[in-house]
């Protein structure tokens, strides 16, 4: 085989998302494209916010001289100055450029976090149902991921994260808003992980690290407030991307972001410079990096996004589903009606509507949807999911 056992393992395993796209485009070149309802992916269907534009052109206009050349591994300072100040002024806790790393996006910012902080076998805690590629990133580094299930309405237990927590438990990746459930954990939620993770490190006498991957964090409905873990936790780190918010996933830019009171800051951020380097990374792209200074205020609108959210659920528990009440992100996960979420969602793929069994996010017997399409998609589906609904006397 000319490939290694382990990623034509991964690829076997971990394909349902690439599964269903192909699939999508079979089905696509079948029967027109207008006629295949695909919600099986995390891409945003909003354009970047005007700004991004306006920005974009004048910098083209005005060119600054280098631009294009190299720069430091972790960013221009003037980007992550302007970073670390936005968030000073939300978390009210002071940071400065020195706290942030520009990063190829989210992927990039978590991978180079684990290269920079584990060692082999190092254990970190993923919590069930999680975004797939997290298995990946900890096994790129020679980790060692320990799957911990949430509840059933997809808050943390907390007990069970406490049971899981080994002397060799380096950290835990937390996610919220969430993909796959668009659940936001609550300000007493980080308080209990705090306490629990702080009293961990004097037991083993050791730095475990919560990394928090937010890049929903702009994208949640009505009052709810996503909490800072600055305000809770010493060894935080944060990941951000602006692929969500500014709607710029093909542009790759994210960053990192590190709390002012983790332990040895200064070998921590040498640390994830160096990884971003050594990754292949290198620096994050030039061009996004001096389009943010510009940027720090701008942020796609959440309200579309709500407005379809309200409008699927609203159909989809008329017609019976079992659906936990996203707070943000882009993303439902109802429960199946049967128990094998797998058969369901090729059902659903019989009435040309594509979902992602939650078996691909480490849950079974439940499916998720991405509503960051357009209307008429979602209006679409509704025909199929009825379907099935009826099919299974759901109501
Ligand atoms: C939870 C989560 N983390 C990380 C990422 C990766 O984001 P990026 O495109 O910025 O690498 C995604 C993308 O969908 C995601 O949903």
């Amino acid at each position: 085989m000319t490939i290694s056992k382990k990623i034509h393992k991964f690829i076997e395993q971990g394909g349902w998302i690439r599964k269903m796209f192909e699939s999508g485009i079979i089905l696509k070149q079948q029967y027109g494209s207008d006629n295949v309802f695909d919600l099986s992916l995390g891409n945003p269907v909003i354009e970047p916010p005007a700004e991004f534009h306006e920005a974009l052109l004048k910098l083209a206009s005005n060119p600054i001289p280098g631009m294009h050349r190299y720069m430091p591994n972790a960013g221009y300072q003037n980007t992550r100055d302007v970073i670390a100040k936005s968030i000073s002024k939300e978390s009210q806790i002071d940071l400065n450029g020195n706290h942030i790393i520009m990063t190829c996006g989210a992927a990039a910012a978590l991978n180079v976090v684990l290269k920079t902080i584990i060692d082999p076998e190092d254990e970190v805690i993923i919590l069930s149902p999680f975004f797939v590629e997290y298995e990946y990133y900890i096994d790129n580094h020679a980790g060692k991921p320990i799957i911990v299930p949430t509840k059933s309405d997809f808050t943390l237990d907390i007990d069970l994260i406490e049971a899981a927590i080994t002397s060799k438990t380096k950290a835990i990746i937390i996610n919220s808003p969430n993909n796959p459930t668009g659940i936001v954990y609550n300000e007493e939620t980080y308080q209990a992980l705090s306490d629990l993770f702080s009293t961990k490190q004097q037991q083993y006498n050791h730095d475990i690290y919560i990394i928090s991957d937010e890049p929903y964090r702009k994208i949640v409905f009505g009052d709810i407030i996503c909490p800072h873990w600055f305000n809770h936790y010493e060894n935080s780190i944060i990941v951000h991307s602006h692929a969500k918010d500014l709607a710029l996933p093909g542009e790759r830019i994210g960053y990192i972001a590190i709390s002012p009171t983790a332990s040895e800051i200064s070998n921590l951020l040498d640390g994830l410079t160096f990884s971003n380097r050594i990754l292949g990374f290198v620096n994050a792209p030039a061009l996004m990096q001096n389009l943010l200074p510009h940027l720090q205020s701008s942020v796609i609108d959440p309200g579309i996004y709500e407005a379809k959210m309200n409008f699927l659920y609203s159909e989809l528990t008329q017609m019976g589903y079992q659906i936990a009440k996203p707070q943000g992100a882009f993303y439902l996960f109802p429960q199946s009606p049967i128990k094998d979420d797998s058969a369901f969602t090729e059902e659903l793929l019989q009435e040309k509507v594509l979902v992602v069994p939650g078996r691909g996010f480490g849950t079974e017997g439940h499916f998720r949807i991405s509503y960051c399409v357009d209307d008429a998609v979602i209006e679409g589906s509704l025909h199929g999911f009825k379907k099935l609904s009826e099919k299974y006397h759901m109501v």
